[in-house]
């Protein structure tokens, strides 16, 4: 459609020769006075008169551009082969640049390399197998083994988190995602769940449980205990600890005191 209605790309129009269109790009600004259709005449004289009183700074009379005339079989002719001619260059190009370039010196030599694909039979080791067992004491990125067996031995972890707002929000949040299903959303044990869950979820806000520390709320999270299942792969190291941070909330806030109450009750 562009190239035969629109008949782009169009360089001649007179307008683009004009001497003032460098300026219309950069500082000035033009008005262009048209013509009318075919026959029609411009009373040039008052036209130019009127817009030196406008302050206008060149005036110019440019010739109307040849009106389009119907398309002839050669311009179509050749706009069909030029786009033709440009399919088949980019295409090829295409084609090159993804097929060929990439198995071309010195490109292939990434491909070309001695190197064994994953669950492939591989005879250099006894087992046939080439897949190898990582190196034993091997440790992924970001997972911190936890080697702590008993929650005695926890008991000396201290909780690293600050307790800031934003620390207590994600324990908050932690919380009522994976835990209070079990131990409910105050903590005091009172579950939604029915009692074919055979187990009784621990009452969090009692005194033995205030009485424990940081790190054996947090080893129950990771290693889990008795009917409760380990959280360790729900919850990452922090919210672990945020979690724990949120049980102390709830702890003192099920068992508050009469001197917790402001004596003077902001208005
Ligand atoms: C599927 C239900 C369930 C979920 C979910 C659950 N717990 Fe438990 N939790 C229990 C049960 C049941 C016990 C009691 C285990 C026992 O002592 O036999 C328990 C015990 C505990 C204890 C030890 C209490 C004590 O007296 O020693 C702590 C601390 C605890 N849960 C914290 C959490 C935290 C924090 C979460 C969330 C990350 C959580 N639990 C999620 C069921 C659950």
């Amino acid at each position: 459609m562009l190239f035969l209605l629109n008949r782009l790309p169009f360089f001649r129009h007179p307008m683009l020769r004009s001497k003032s269109m460098p300026h219309v790009t950069r500082d000035k600004f033009a008005l262009a006075v048209e013509a009318g259709p075919e026959g029609q005449v411009l009373d040039v004289e008052r036209i130019t008169a009127a817009l030196r009183e406008a302050g206008a700074r060149t005036i110019e009379i440019l010739d109307q551009p040849a009106a389009l005339g119907p398309i002839s079989p050669r311009f179509l002719l050749r706009t069909t082969v030029g786009i033709g001619v440009v399919c088949l260059v980019t295409g090829y190009l295409t084609y090159w640049s993804m097929k060929l370039f990439p198995v071309t010196i010195p490109m292939v030599h990434m491909l070309d390399q001695p190197r064994l694909d994953p669950q492939r039979q591989y005879s250099y080791f006894k087992d046939d197998f080439g897949m190898r067992m990582p190196v034993a004491g091997t440790v992924a990125r970001g997972h911190m083994p936890y080697t702590i067996k008993t929650e005695d031995e926890a008991s000396v972890l201290a909780n690293p988190l600050p307790r800031t707002e934003s620390v207590l929000k994600q324990g908050r949040q932690g919380f009522t995602t994976y835990c209070s299903a079990c131990h409910g959303i105050l903590g005091n044990g009172v579950s939604t769940l029915t009692a074919a869950y055979g187990a009784k979820p621990a009452n969090l806000v009692a005194d033995n449980v205030r009485e424990y520390p940081d790190g054996r709320i947090y080893h129950v999270i990771v290693m889990g205990k008795n009917a409760m299942p380990s959280y360790a792969a729900e919850l990452t190291e922090d919210e672990r600890w945020a979690v724990v941070h949120h049980v102390r909330v709830l702890q003192r806030a099920m068992n508050a005191r009469d001197t917790d109450i402001p004596k003077e009750i902001p208005r």
